[in-house]
């Protein structure tokens, strides 16, 4: 196991009615003006904008408000975020919604204060050193944005999709109530349920050695989104399953289960080109990645890929053949994919083989960097994923 330094300060405040909390979180935070931030009208669909307004009100907290974040979100809104902030006096951010609400919020965050283009941050050309604090009522389970160190935004000025990860960026406080994902459609339940599999499975695959405490750990969230995956889609307002999946969400990516270990993180950089491109969810794009990925570096750790193979999917070990044994754990996730309605190959997300080449290049930053950990990927590798993907 590595040294390691883990502190995850975002309060969580799980359960039934939950939301009509929120007011108080804020002014506990001490806020004076507060940003309220959404996205496309689910929250106002399903009733949850008016509770939020109400809560608010009778809290006395000074708001203004910014909607339309689409998902996989936009420099463009972010900087329109920054100058409302600006000249409104705000101190606050709250974010109510998912991944893609929560990341414009930190990105706002971090906009304020900075005198420079926000883009910097995401292009790695400047580092954030203060921002505004962001609060978050989550509405889907996917991202983990809700406790995590990260916020991914999109550049319309060439597509790309690039991820910020610093500390000061985990929310303050997370309201999370299940109750509130029972509106979720099918597909994009599932696409959160790839996306929390995926950020396990991105920690899970190393070379640390000595890892047991977290690889069960791992395991053991994988397991529980597996479980519950298929009751919820039969039934949508399951509050238990519904339940387990959302606090699956946040301790796979709140950094918990990457504590002591090196992670991957090849088959994010793969994906976020898919869906900086062609503007696929982020789960569906990892959906199609992940097995490709898992293929092609297999090799590279056999007892690995053997151990996620028998844990997490009961597959029978073949002590003769331990490869069959890895190979038939990869499939057993495929199928998986697929028994949910998720995607697993770029022709089902409706993604042509015209721009594999550019894809490779840019993930890769034109060859000159190497992507992931437990084998470490140069733009030819990419590529041959990408094709294994058609
Ligand atoms: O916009 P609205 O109308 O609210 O609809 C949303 C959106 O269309 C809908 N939705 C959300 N809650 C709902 C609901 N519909 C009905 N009922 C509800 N309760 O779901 C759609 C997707 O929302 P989005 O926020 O985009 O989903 P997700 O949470 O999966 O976030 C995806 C974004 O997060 C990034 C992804 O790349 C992508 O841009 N990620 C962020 C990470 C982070 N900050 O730590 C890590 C991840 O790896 C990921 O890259
Ligand atoms: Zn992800």
């Amino acid at each position: 196991m590595d040294n390691f330094e883990f502190l995850s300060p975002t309060k969580i405040i799980f359960g039934k009615g939950t939301e009509n909390q929120v007011g108080q979180e804020i002014k506990k935070c001490g806020a004076k003006k507060v940003l309220f931030h959404y996205g496309g009208g689910s929250i106002k669909r399903s009733g949850l904008y008016d509770k939020i307004v109400a809560s608010l009100k009778e809290t006395g907290i000074d708001f203004i408000e910014l909607g339309g974040v689409q998902p996989n979100p936009r420099v463009s809104l972010v900087r329109e975020g920054i100058k409302l902030c600006r000249d409104n006096g705000i101190d606050f951010i709250l974010a109510v919604g998912g991944g893609s609400v929560i990341d414009s919020s930190k990105a706002i965050g971090v906009g304020v204060p900075y005198s420079g283009d926000v883009w910097d941050f995401y292009a790695g050309k400047a580092e954030p050193k203060e921002t505004l604090s962001v609060g978050v009522v989550l509405t889907i389970p996917a991202a983990g944005s809700e406790a995590s160190k990260s916020s991914v935004l999109t550049n319309e000025d060439g597509w790309y999709k690039r991820g910020l990860n610093v500390e000061i960026i985990r929310p303050k406080f997370a309201i999370m109530n299940p109750e509130l994902t029972f509106t979720l459609p099918p597909y994009q339940t599932v696409c959160g349920a790839s996306d929390i599999m995926a950020h396990i499975m991105e920690r899970y695959f190393t070379h640390t050695p000595h890892v047991d405490l977290t690889d069960r750990l791992c395991e053991g969230t994988l397991k529980t989104v597996i479980r519950n995956v298929p009751i919820v889609l039969e039934q949508p307002d399951n509050y238990d399953a519904r339940a387990e999946i959302m606090w699956a969400s946040t301790i796979a990516h709140n950094d918990l289960l990457s504590t002591g270990r090196v992670g991957d993180w090849a088959s994010h950089g793969i994906e976020h080109e898919l869906s900086g491109i062609y503007d696929v969810p982020h789960g569906a794009g990892l959906a199609v990645v992940f097995p490709a990925w898992m293929k092609y570096v297999y090799k590279e750790g056999v007892d690995k890929f053997v151990q996620f193979a028998v844990r997490v999917w009961n597959v029978d070990m073949d002590f003769e053949d331990p490869e069959r044994t890895a190979l038939a754990g990869i499939d057993r996730l495929k199928a998986f994919y697929k028994s949910v309605g998720l995607p697993t190959s770029l022709k089902e997300l409706n993604i042509p083989d015209d721009r594999l080449e550019e894809m490779a290049d840019k993930c890769t930053a034109g060859d000159t960097q190497t992507t992931g950990n437990f084998k470490k990927l140069g733009k030819q590798d990419v590529l041959n994923i990408l094709k294994m993907m058609l």
